[in-house]
């Protein structure tokens, strides 16, 4: 996932959490910013997680977003010192943390905030070093405990892309076992209930296709010390693919590029399905076809129609759909959308595919979804399709 600011250049991976009933009864008792009876039936336990990315500083202002279709929303991204390794608060961030903090404080319902560290353009050297030693490990706990407390955040999110081989792999399970041990520490202490603690991670449990070999995710600190994973399951088909294909598909009978191949493997390498916060795109990804009267999935491309990145906002996709009297087509195997026009072609979700993946995340027993990112929908229409087809 990728908070820059440019419209046409948003992309981002993340996660979520999980709430016993007993957690929220604790923290119905300890915290004053606490739900008011009347508001129970928005009480996270009841319907799982709705979540979403909100990237600092986008045109929607947090004061703005509709509340009832969400119940966490993460602040992406803050970085952290390259060298120090402790959060780095910069100018921007002292401006637009108050603002996400205060703009959903007053909102009804209620959601959660988590303060989510990395995301897609962020170094990934910085993460490696800092998680080698004990020592750095601490340094960056606690600036991340003490940035949470100082801003008012109920939780804290790890947005790593990506540990690059099994050492990162095998530290990042360290992280995890320290950085609880600290937010369950720092609770007792000032008698708070703990920070919540996420991560966002690749679709699947090992990962694969980019980078060095492969590395397998710290399953067992993952199950053990997050609140929830975050499998972000998107970015599957790209322009840097040379055959037109989906962004997020549910199922691909031809490959392992399938939301349904990621989220199993997860649960096969032993992380419980109710720990398992399943990533939906609000944006899709283009390319400009080589011959427009070959129009397929599949079809030969010669690089992305839209940008060097070639995403392209759901919003922005029904304004092209609109303006290019697009051919829409939905494609039931994949459960994605693509549409085309002249040379240009699109793969994204739509409110029925997003639909149809959220009774797979329920039938799955998954704790929930969370969309990457909030501004990209068109007036609440697939996060308001999500939540009405989660139920809650
Ligand atoms: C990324 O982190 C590494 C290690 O801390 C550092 O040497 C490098 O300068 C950083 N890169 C950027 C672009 O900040
Ligand atoms: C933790 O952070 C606090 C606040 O920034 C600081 O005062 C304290 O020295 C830090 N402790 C360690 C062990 O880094
Ligand atoms: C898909 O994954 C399974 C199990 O992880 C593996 O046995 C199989 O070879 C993979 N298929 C492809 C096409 O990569």
């Amino acid at each position: 996932m990728d908070a820059s600011t440019t419209s046409y250049d948003k992309k981002m991976s993340l996660q979520t959490l999980i709430f016993t009933p007993l957690l929220v009864l604790f923290m119905s008792f300890h915290s004053h910013a606490l739900v008011q009876p009347s508001n129970w039936k928005y009480a996270p336990n009841k319907g799982g997680v709705r979540a979403a990315y909100w990237p600092s500083g986008d045109d929607l202002s947090p004061s703005s977003i509709d509340t009832k279709y969400f119940t966490h929303i993460y602040y992406a991204f803050i970085q952290q010192d390259p060298q120090l390794f402790h959060l780095s608060v910069t100018e921007f961030e002292k401006k637009w943390i108050p603002q996400f903090i205060n703009g959903l404080r007053h909102r009804y319902p209620p959601v959660k905030t988590l303060l989510s560290i990395g995301g897609g353009g962020s170094n990934s050297t910085a993460f490696s070093l800092m998680a080698t030693t004990k020592h750095t490990r601490q340094v960056f706990i606690n600036s991340t405990i003490h940035v949470a407390r100082q801003y008012g955040f109920d939780g804290l999110d790890l947005d790593w892309e990506f540990p690059e081989n099994e050492v990162d792999m095998s530290n990042l399970g360290v992280l995890f076992h320290e950085w609880r041990q600290a937010i369950t520490l720092e609770a007792h202490s000032c008698r708070k209930p703990p920070l919540l603690l996420t991560a966002a991670v690749y679709y699947a449990s090992t990962i694969k296709l980019i980078g060095n070999g492969p590395r397998t995710y710290p399953i067992q600190a993952i199950r053990d010390y997050l609140d929830w994973a975050s499998p972000m399951c998107f970015d599957y088909h790209g322009a840097w693919d040379k055959f037109t294909g989906f962004n997020a598909a549910l199922y691909d009978p031809n490959s392992n590029i399938s939301t349904k191949y990621g989220i199993g493997s997860w649960v096969e390498a032993g992380v419980p399905t109710h720990k398992l916060v399943m990533g939906f795109p609000l944006y899709g990804r283009t390319w400009r076809l080589k011959d427009p009267n070959v129009d397929g999935v599949g079809a030969e491309a010669v690089g992305a129609a839209t940008d060097t990145d070639g995403t392209l906002d759901y919003d922005e996709i029904l304004v092209f759909n609109k303006e290019n009297g697009a051919t829409v087509v939905y494609d039931d195997v994949a459960v994605s959308f693509y549409s085309y026009a002249g040379t240009t072609w699109i793969g994204y979700d739509d409110g029925p595919s997003i639909t149809k993946k959220v009774h797979f995340a329920r039938a799955s027993g998954l704790k929930g979804y969370f969309f990457w990112a909030l501004g990209k929908d068109k007036d609440w229409t697939i996060s308001r399709q999500a939540s009405n087809a989660w139920g809650h």
